[in-house]
Formats: structure tokens, C-alpha cells, sequence
């Protein structure tokens, strides 16, 4: 959480960070902040609220500077409010830093420099920080840089922060552990920033930071070195990312585009790695791993959020076609539990963003114990995809509303590859169901758009159903996923209390909330489950609950029984998930619209949860 930008160099530095803290609002946004040194000295602009409010509130201010650092809070320590919003000041003035990550033992170090007669502004653990590490400045008599490296020694927790000392006006000093850091570099300046969207316009060669490194950055020259204080030699790589991928395009929200990018990112996910005609699937990153995969008594899937519930969707996935057993772990309670791991367990770590920072540690774990782990990543080259031994990009492009989409259709596509290729080589599937199985895959993105082309009565729904209360989803099957990540995305942009739940198990506590205002959204296309589905929708009829149901094209018998129906194409129950799943991202986003929120910055979410 929490977005950071930095710039040094010969350019007006406020409008590159103030640009750059925008693209970084996915990653929080109850306040933002920068600092600038300038004429008038290091100055620090801060206010409560999303970027564009400080940015009116500051005109007219003396912004020149040709060096600053900003940033946009998602709060941990102290609620959201000017005093508690980055850059902080050190006691002694000299020092402005920002700070992404938490400091686990700032109570003790807070004390310790309480009981040296420091006065705290904030509630924050990173004026704490800040403080420890002027105060080691000034007892050891020693450079920044020295003090940052023996303070974050001392530190336990995750952080990148980024520093401005007014004594040395060009230069800022970076360091990283757990949270990201990306450099970019060009002739005579430099850029900081949480992903590398601040400075796409600029440059395209970029130094991704490593955990435990220091960065000192100036305009014509950047250091880097361990906290053993020894150089290492940037690796600078060059981006694959072009500016209109984390541009708008003409659509209204974030979200919305990045649904209707679905027909092209579930192809981009496919191309290249996918032959339906000579039947094979080629996946690079996962080709050395093939025969421990083969051979695994159990894969693990760890993973948050969105990409939890794609997880469970390849449970099914791979069970039936690899049959091997799988477990779907929440990251958060995974890291904690002592698991067992044993020679020859496959983890699987699903990610969006590769940052979030229980999934990390949940690898990090389990590498240690000796597992193999395979990344199931978008954003390439983040922390998750490094740790990894091997995988695949989902290769998604930037998603920036805060609400996933498209992320997760390209989740599917990779992981139903996986399996299909395990399976296929372990023998666990017929050769005439792996290329039917190819061939549905392949025509995902035509029935994802013809999805998309049907779905403007949605707009409707949204209306009719935006004043409910409450709203439970339902599925089976490989639906019963789908139906938590429907109830996932209305909760997440519509506030609007959803809850997912499979079909048949609706009978043992939430039929109790059936009642005629109830709308229960059915994942309902048709499959095994089918028929089963359909007597359970004639349970919430019986009761005159609402249903609204997502069927496939044709399907009488389900619109019959339905108070609204939403339509996708046929498509196997394997591979139907991507796109039951598409009406019901369009449900919770018109329904957020109607609402009147911020569908793309939905209150208290962050896209990418760097903090446990
Ligand atoms: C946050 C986001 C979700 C996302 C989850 C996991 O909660 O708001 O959209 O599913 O983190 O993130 P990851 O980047 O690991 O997929």
C-alpha cells in the first residue's frame, strides 16, 4: 500500500510527481503529500485526501524544484488526516521522507527517543523512523546514508522509504525491504516510484531495487549498495509498458475499460502459448518444473482477495484433470500456521500485483522448507514473480481499478493451461478431451466479447436492484467460485453487503434471508451441476426471493425461472468461468455507478496490499 514518487534532475520535479502520484492512487488514497526543495528550502505540502484535492489546495505555493519526493497514504498508523500524512519532517528540520511498509518495533524505538526528548507530530511509525535515524546521524556523527543503513539494522517490518536532506539538496536516499522500488534511469535524471507508470514517459530503463538494498540517487549518478555497505552494480532492464495502458481510453472508469479489455488480455494470455490445431501449449517458466508438477502428491494454492477465489476455481480445474490433490490457502493465515510442506508439494502463488505481501511471505516460507514455487503473476518483474522459481505471467496488462477484473480471466487461462498440460502428460486426460478442452479454451476471447456485446441490459439491473440491502450469490461447481468473486466485487465497489455461497449449503444458515427484497444472484450456465442449480433457484422462488441468474444462451428453463436473467454463450464447465464471471463484474460496477461512488477507488481498498 501506499504509492511513492521521487525525482532528481534537471526538470520541474512537482508536476512529474504530483502525474506520477495519480497513476499511483490504486495504491491507496486518504492522503497525499510531497516535499520539495527549492529556494525557500526543503518544503513539505500535505494534506488529507486524494491527490487532486492537494494539488488545488497548493496552487499558488512556490512548487519549483528541480528535486522532490510524494506520495499517496493508505493508513496504517494513525488515522487518515493532515499531521498523519507524508512527507514527515524530522525534529531537527533537516530531514522529509516518505515511507511504504510498516515498522513492527516503532513502539519500542519511539520510546527509546521519547526518553531522548523527541516530540512526535503523527501517531506514524515512519516520523518514528525518521527520528531514529537523525538521531543516529547526529550521535555517530556520520553521513545519511550511514544512518540509514545502521537505523533499518535495528528495523523489523517492511518498508521503502525515500529521503530529502536539505544539507544535500540533489540527492535522495532510497532503501527497500518487502515493498516495491522501481529506478528509472535517464541522462542526467532520475525517477522513483512504487511501479514504473511515473515515469513511462520519460524512460524505459528501469532498476527494479532488491530487498535490503540502499539506493542513492542523483541526478547523473546512482549507488547502489547492500546494508553491508557494499556497491552492487545496477541491473537495468528495459520496460515492456506503454503509456495508454494506464491511460483511461475513452471509458469512463478504470474498471470498466479493463472489463472490456477482457476479449484481448484472455487472447494476449493464450497467444503464443497455445496451438489448438497442433495441440500443444508452450509455457517457458513452467517447462523446467513440468515432471515435479507431474509428480506432486499436492499443489498449493496461496493467494488474497480476487486471486484466492481463482485459486479455487483451479482446484476444481486441476483435480479433474491432473487429479492431483490441491489446497487453496488464504496467504494471510497460511504464513502464520506452521504448515505442513512436504518434499515434492508444488506452490502455486497467484498475484495481480506480485507485492502483496502475505502471498510473499507465504513463498518465501515455503521456499525455505523446500518446496517449488511457481508464480502466477501480471506484473512483471515484482517481488512475487522473483521469488518464484518458475511460472507464468498472466500478461493482463496494468490493472488500475482498484476492483479486479481482467486479472483474473487471465489468472484462468493460465492456470486451465497449466493443468491441461500436467494432465495431458500424466495421462490423466483423454486426448480427445484435451483437444476439445484446447479448442474451448481458444475461443474464450470471441465468447468473451460476444458476452460483452450482450450484456446492455446490466445497465438495467443495476438500477432496478441498487437499493437492496443485502444480496447472496450462489453457485456450484466450478461456479461456486465465481459466485464469491461476484459477491466479492459488489461488496468491494457497491458497499452493499454480499455474500457468496455455494448452492446447495445456502439451506444451512443463509436461506434464513430469504425474503421478497432479497435478490440472490445464481452463477447458473449450464453444467454437471445444472439441474441441481435449477431446483435450488426453485428453493429461493419458493421462498419469493429475487433471482437474477447468470445462464447460457438458450437456456429456457432457467429464464423461466428467473426474475432477470444475464446471458453468456456456451462453453465447457472447465472453461466457463471466464465468462459467468464477466456479467457479474458488469452488475457490481453498474450498481457502484448508480450508487454514486468512486468505483475506482473504492474507500478503505488499496489495490496492492504491501502490509500484512
Ligand atoms: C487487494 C485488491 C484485490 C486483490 C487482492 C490480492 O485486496 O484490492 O483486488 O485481489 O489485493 O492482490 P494480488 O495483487 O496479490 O492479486
Amino acid at each position: 500500500m501506499c504509492g511513492i514518487v521521487g525525482y532528481t534532475g534537471p526538470r520541474e520535479a512537482y508536476p512529474i510527481i504530483i502525474k506520477g502520484l495519480k497513476r499511483l492512487e490504486y495504491r491507496g488514497y486518504d492522503s497525499t503529500g510531497v516535499a520539495l526543495h527549492n529556494s525557500d528550502g526543503l518544503k513539505i505540502f500535505k494534506k488529507k485526501g486524494k491527490v487532486a484535492e492537494l494539488e488545488d489546495a497548493i496552487i499558488g505555493k512556490n512548487l519549483h524544484a528541480t528535486v522532490g519526493i510524494g506520495h499517496t497514504r493508505w493508513a496504517t498508523h494513525g488515522e487518515p488526516s493532515d499531521r498523519n500524512a507524508h512527507p514527515h519532517r524530522s525534529a531537527g528540520g533537516k530531514l522529509a521522507m516518505i515511507h511504504n511498509g510498516i515498522i513492527e518495533n516503532y513502539i519500542q524505538l519511539k520510546q527509546e527517543l521519547t526518553n531522548k526528548g523527541y516530540i512526535f507530530t503523527s501517531e506514524t511509525d515512519t516520523e518514528v523512523l525518521l527520528n531514529f535515524i537523525e538521531e543516529i546521524r547526529k550521535n555517530n556523527q556520520c553521513y545519511l546514508e550511514e544512518a540509514v543503513r545502521v537505523a533499518l539494522k535495528r528495523v523489523t517490518g517492511a518498508y521503502v522509504i525515500l529521503i530529502l536532506d536539505e544539507d544535500n539538496p540533489d540527492t535522495i536516499i532510497a532503501a527497500r525491504k518487502g515493498s516495491p522500488l522501481v529506478i528509472g534511469v535517464a541522462k542526467g535524471e532520475h525517477f522513483l516510484g512504487s511501479d514504473a507508470s511515473p515515469m513511462l514517459e520519460y524512460t524505459k530503463e528501469v532498476v527494479y531495487v532488491n530487498d535490503y538494498e540502499l539506493a542513492i540517487v542523483k541526478p547523473d549518478q546512482l549507488i547502489l549498495k547492500n546494508l553491508g555497505n557494499e556497491k552492487i552494480t545496477p541491473y537495468v532492464q528495459k520496460l515492456d509498458l506503454e503509456l495508454a495502458a494506464i491511460e483511461k481510453g475513452g471509458y469512463d472508469h478504470f474498471m470498466l475499460k479493463e472489463i472490456f479489455e477482457q476479449p484481448q488480455t484472455i487472447y494476449d494470455c493464450l497467444r503464443g502459448r497455445l496451438d489448438a490445431e497442433a495441440g500443444t501449449i508452450t509455457m517457458s517458466g513452467i517447462q523446467q518444473y513440468t515432471e515435479q508438477i507431474v509428480n506432486a502428491n499436492r499443489i498449493i494454492m496461496v493467494a488474497c482477495g480476487t486471486s484466492w477465489h481463482a485459486g479455487l476455481v483451479a482446484e476444481y480445474i486441476f483435480e479433474e484433470l491432473c487429479r492431483i490433490n490441491v489446497e487453496v490457502e488464504y496467504a494471510s493465515e497460511f504464513r502464520y500456521r506452521n504448515p505442513v510442506i512436504n518434499k515434492g508439494d508444488v506452490i502455486i502463488a497467484i498475484s495481480q500485483s506480485g507485492e502483496t505481501a502475505d502471498t510473499l511471505v507465504a513463498i518465501e516460507n515455503a521456499k525455505q522448507k523446500g518446496a517449488i514455487i511457481l508464480g502466477v503473476v501480471n506484473v512483471v518483474g515484482s517481488s512475487i514473480a522473483r521469488t518464484s522459481h518458475g511460472g507464468a505471467y498472466t500478461h493482463a496488462g496494468p490493472e488500475i481499478g482498484v476492483a479486479s477484473t481482467k486479472a483474473f480471466t487471465a489468472q484462468l487461462a493460465v492456470l486451465t493451461m497449466i493443468a491441461l498440460k500436467i494432465g495431458y502428460i500424466k495421462g490423466t486426460i483423454s486426448e480427445e478431451r484435451y483437444r476439445h478442452l484446447l479448442n474451448e479454451l481458444q475461443q474464450i476471447p470471441e465468447k468473451a466479447a460476444w458476452t460483452l456485446k450482450h450484456s446492455g441490459k446490466i445497465k438495467e439491473l443495476a438500477e432496478k436492484y441498487k437499493d437492496a440491502r443485502d444480496f447472496l450469490y450462489l453457485g456450484r461447481g466450478y461456479n461456486f467460485p465465481v459466485a464469491l468473486e461476484g459477491a466479492l466485487k459488489l461488496k468491494e465497489i457497491s458497499y452493499l453487503h454480499a455474500e457468496g455461497y455455494p448452492a446447495a449449503e445456502m439451506k444451512h444458515g443463509p436461506i434464513a434471508l430469504v425474503e421478497k427484497t432479497l435478490p440472490v444472484v445464481f452463477v447458473a450456465t449450464r453444467d454437471a451441476w445444472h439441474e441441481k442449480v435449477i431446483s435450488n433457484m426453485q428453493e429461493i422462488k419458493a421462498r419469493k426471493g429475487k433471482v437474477v441468474a447468470v445462464i447460457t444462451e438458450g437456456d429456457k428453463t432457467s429464464e423461466q425461472l428467473s426474475d432477470d436473467v444475464m446471458i453468456v454463450p456456451e462453453a465447457d464447465e472447465i472453461v466457463a468461468p471466464m465468462l459467468s464471471v464477466v456479467p457479474l463484474q458488469l452488475l457490481a460496477y453498474y450498481i457502484g455507478v448508480a450508487k454514486g461512488y468512486d468505483v475506482d477507488k473504492p474507500r478503505n481498498l488499496a489495490k496492492s496490499v504491501t502490509v500484512e
